[in-house]
């Protein structure tokens, strides 16, 4: 199975993920030996505090890409960022500020992890008004949703899709974090699965060993909606809710 990964920091220098094009290219053969075959760059988009610009950045992503695929043509590479979601979020989606998944109306957002329900309730239903689709980064990391499936479940109904790092699935039933996840995974929650990788040591881009679970527990036509259907309608600019 060839895996899509939707979520990761590997383009260089641009954020607190990899630092060299050194870092960047190991990450890229981790990837691709694991099975990667379609990664979506997503570096920090962080309000005031943004090193590049949306063209400077899609500037380093066309170099890296010339480069990464003389080694690998057969890797699919797109580009987006990671939103970290505050006042004026919208007003800079709208202006064109915001690079979106590969130039979609789907947008990847995080939020600071001690963040309130209602403001992440408010924040999707923002999103949406201004005819964007969010995806929430990494939806097993916030507090206010912790067990709380009644949330999950809420936010679906609206229509908003939830990205789990690829990771968070590892842990004994003594792993009350991993359990949580496992359950979301378990109930077919979760639309996206990404690595958030961001370096080669602690967060490197592994995928086969959690998938194995994933399979087992869930079969292999969940794995080709995660994994494929999913990530692939995404890039298109698909509707994802059947
Ligand atoms: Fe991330």
């Amino acid at each position: 199975m060839e895996y899509f990964d939707i979520h990761c920091h590997i383009l260089p220098g641009v954020d607190d993920g990899a630092q060299t094009k050194e870092e960047s290219l190991s990450m890229i053969d981790l990837s691709y030996n694991e099975g990667t075959r379609d990664i979506i760059f997503t570096p920090h988009y962080m309000r005031g505090k943004n090193k590049y610009t949306r063209e400077e950045l899609r500037q380093r992503y066309e170099e890296f890409k010339k480069e990464v695929q003389e080694k690998y043509p057969d890797l699919r590479l797109y580009f987006g960022n990671e939103v970290l979601y505050e006042e004026g979020i919208i007003q800079d989606l709208k202006d064109g500020k915001i690079q979106t998944m590969n130039d979609t109306k789907y947008v990847l957002v995080e939020f600071n992890i001690r963040t309130s329900y209602s403001q992440i309730f408010e924040a999707m239903q923002k999103i949406e008004n201004a005819r964007f689709r969010p995806i929430i980064a990494h939806v097993e990391r916030y507090r206010c949703l912790f067990k709380h499936i009644e949330r999950i479940e809420e936010l679906i109904r609206m229509e908003v899709l939830l990205q789990m790092n690829i990771s968070s699935v590892y842990g004994g039933i003594l792993d009350e974090n991993a359990r949580w996840c496992k359950k979301l995974v378990r109930e077919g929650h979760i639309s996206f699965f990404g690595t958030d990788a961001h370096d080669m040591e602690e967060r490197a881009p592994y995928i086969n060993d959690y998938v194995a679970w994933i399979e087992k527990k869930c079969g292999l036509d969940y794995l080709e909606k995660t994994f494929r259907d999913n990530p692939q309608k995404m890039i298109e600019n698909k509707y994802i809710f059947d």
